[in-house]
């Protein structure tokens, strides 16, 4: 089934240059790239953007590091887009992501983790609305 995903290439794919090799991937693995830029978020964007994570430990330190620098924000379409970009993305914590996964690959720590894609279809059509005006969806 044709489906949409977001994915963000975080402040430290950015900072560490993988942001070209992670979009390269994405189009070695078969995906459109319907809309993408680059977005330096505020406080209160990575605040909304996480509200569901608000009331966890590490809600702080992840509001401040996505602030911390540029990221590369994207609607992806494909075939099952949003399982099969978690897959490649590989686990939340590089340690224990599998080998070739982008987070085995090039994240530091669970925070630090590359990339990011939504998890299910309702979370993707808010999250690419978050990003994304209708005029942006390309195609
Ligand atoms: P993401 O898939 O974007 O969704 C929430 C993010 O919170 C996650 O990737 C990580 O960057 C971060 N995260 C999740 N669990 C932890 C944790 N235990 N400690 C620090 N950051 C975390």
């Amino acid at each position: 089934m044709l489906q949409r995903t977001l994915a963000i290439v975080k402040p430290d794919g950015v900072k560490n240059g993988v942001a070209g090799q992670v979009i390269a991937r994405i189009e070695k693995e078969g995906f459109r790239i319907v809309a993408m830029r680059l977005h330096h978020l505020s406080r209160a964007e990575a605040e909304g953007f996480y509200a569901v994570h608000k009331e966890r430990p590490f809600f702080g330190g992840l509001v401040a590091f996505m602030t911390s620098g540029p990221v590369v924000v994207m609607c992806l379409e494909r075939d099952n887009a949003i399982a099969a970009w978690r897959e490649i993305m590989g686990a939340t914590d590089p340690a224990k992501a599998a080998p070739g996964t982008i987070r085995k690959l090039y994240a530091t720590d669970i925070e630090k983790n590359v990339s990011h894609g939504s998890d299910a279809p309702e979370t993707a059509a808010v999250e690419i609305g978050y990003f994304f005006s209708g005029l942006e969806l390309v195609g």
